[in-house]
């Protein structure tokens, strides 16, 4: 079941979503070499308790940590770590949940340290365009794979790819609630959208195979074949005019 949200339902996920918008803003000054993504983690994990809210992911089916660090190969979910510090050049995305007084707010970027590979900037420029792409189609009346469809478009136009084992999400009480949101498909299907319904719209893409694996942290998820992957991830709400959009930096 979809749950439509009140106006007052409404105003707390912003809440939340300021918050996540605030910190990952915050994360990317602090990108830079030699920063390990154990560093972040505990720079991000501070501001969102200063901010008196709880890192959402912290726990979450046993995931060890507030935020993901996900570097080059990583697709997702990956695991800070004081070993592993940003090099020049690398692709480092972060991804970043709060709950905040009984209401999640979910969002995500993929940030070049230094000076990054053609490829590389490109690959986050067509990922944050595909997202952007994707919530232009979140507008009462369409259908949930519009938004996916629009997504895969983009995405496959620039001669990459979408993975499929991960979605976005409908989101609220919970962090995850339907409608599931695939990045990829034929426009036109599953639920109709309407007034009210908020969205973590969430495409992960890869520079070649769509595959990806899990390490054996159980976690951490590569492309299969190491290619690069990027996540931009935004939490929206279909109102009757444009989609708005709550974890705008
Ligand atoms: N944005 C991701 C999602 O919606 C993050 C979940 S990570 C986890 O699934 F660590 F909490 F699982
Ligand atoms: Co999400």
């Amino acid at each position: 079941m979809i749950i439509i949200k009140s106006q007052a339902e409404i105003n707390k996920i912003a809440a939340a979503c300021r918050i996540v918008a605030e910190v990952l803003g915050n994360v990317k000054s602090l990108v830079t070499a030699g920063v390990s993504t154990a560093e972040i983690e505990a720079f991000a994990e501070a501001q969102i308790r200063n901010m008196k809210a709880i890192p959402a992911f912290k726990g979450y089916r046993g995931y060890p940590a507030s935020i993901c660090v996900s570097l080059n190969d990583q697709v997702v979910h990956g695991i800070p770590s004081p070993k592993v510090k940003l090099k020049n050049g690398d692709i480092v995305s972060v991804d970043l949940g709060v709950l905040l007084d009984g209401f999640y707010g979910d969002g995500a970027m993929t940030i070049p340290v230094g000076d990054v590979s053609g490829v590389s900037a490109k690959l986050i420029r067509v990922t944050e365009e595909a997202l952007y792409a994707g919530i232009e189609k979140s507008v009462i009346g369409n259908r949930v794979s519009d938004i996916s469809a629009a997504i895969q478009q983009h995405v496959e136009a620039n001669g990459f790819s979408v993975v499929r084992a991960f979605v976005g999400h409908g989101i609220g009480r919970s962090l995850h609630e339907e409608p599931q949101v695939p990045n990829f498909g034929r426009p036109g299907q599953g639920s109709r959208l309407k007034e009210g319904m908020t969205l973590a719209i969430e495409p992960m893409v890869n520079t070649d195979s769509p595959d990806v694996k899990i390490l054996d942290d159980g976690w951490t998820a590569v492309t299969a074949d190491g290619g690069l992957s990027a996540h931009f991830e935004h939490t929206i709400v279909i109102t009757k005019k444009r989609p708005k959009i709550l974890t705008k930096f």
